[in-house]
């Protein structure tokens, strides 16, 4: 099985004034949160594929898939550097390997839940590719080199961050100039569609997903989450703030979840 490369890192001072990013329940401030946050998909670890395909009616497959298709020209890169931020079991770093074919391309997935990267290893072993690189690290405190990917790759994991901002000036800082990122992640569809989706992400999938998983908190946090994440064009604005030159958002399935990319300059 796969090593997961676990660094020496201190958690990161952020700055509490302003501080937009993810807060569970009793958490007070950026510190709490990202404990929480890391203890949640702790405790959800062993069910969290099962739950993803169930919750999401396996949508999460397709989005995967559509995001790694969106970067096809950077990951057929024999030489390219792709960081997948917060890969959880990997099922988004696995599709960007799925997408490089028969090119080799240094893919590593990094998260700081330990349980969250066992199963990513584990999963890593059955595929019969070159398997990406694991590491146990913080998305707001990464334990690489300025200018040192041509691509980073996150899905569904920049909400939990606690604090956005900064989370993106570090992926702005370990990316080279003219590299690139990709942020997928759920959305709050509009009219009839948002109102159905609303039922469902906040009336269904916390009890099933508490049925199922045995643990309380996490799936009443996702919609919360959700909820909290800024809208379209205030992370877009967040963006360029952060240093990338160019940013856009494409809409997946009805804006129930969408990808941000960014270019750095
Ligand atoms: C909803 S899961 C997404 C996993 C995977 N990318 C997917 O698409 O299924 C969110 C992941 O983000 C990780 N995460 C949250 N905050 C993080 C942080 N500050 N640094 C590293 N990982 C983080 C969690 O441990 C969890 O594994």
């Amino acid at each position: 099985m796969p090593e997961i490369i676990v660094p020496e890192t201190s958690m990161p001072e952020t700055s509490k004034s302003a501080v937009v990013g993810a807060a569970p329940d009793g958490t007070i401030d950026p510190r709490s949160a990202a404990r929480a946050v890391r203890e949640m998909f702790t405790a959800i670890a062993p069910q969290y594929d099962l739950l993803n395909h169930v919750l999401s009616m396996n949508a999460d497959r397709m989005w995967w898939r559509r995001t790694a298709r969106v970067f096809r020209n950077m990951l057929t890169r024999p030489e390219a550097r792709v960081l997948d931020l917060c890969c959880g079991t990997g099922d988004m770093t696995f599709a960007l390997r799925r997408e490089a074919g028969k090119s080799s391309p240094r893919i590593v997935g990094a998260d700081f839940s330990h349980a969250m990267l066992q199963r990513a290893t584990s999963k890593s072993s059955a595929e019969n590719r070159s398997t990406p690189g694991w590491i146990e690290a913080d998305a707001l405190n990464l334990p690489f080199p300025g200018a040192h990917f041509d691509l980073v790759t996150s899905a569904f994991g920049f909400r939990n961050l606690a604090d956005y901002d900064a989370g993106l000036r570090e992926i702005v800082r370990v990316l080279r100039p003219g590299g690139e990122c990709g942020i997928l992640d759920f959305g709050e569809p509009k009219g009839a569609m948002g109102a159905l989706y609303r039922l469902y992400f906040k009336q269904v999938l916390p009890r099933v997903g508490t049925m199922i998983s045995g643990v309380r908190g996490p799936y009443a946090y996702l919609p919360a989450s959700v909820e909290r994440f800024p809208a379209p064009d205030e992370m877009l604005s967040r963006m360029k703030t952060a240093g990338f030159a160019e940013a856009d958002w494409t809409p997946y399935t009805f804006g129930i979840a969408g990808l941000y990319r960014g270019k750095k300059p």
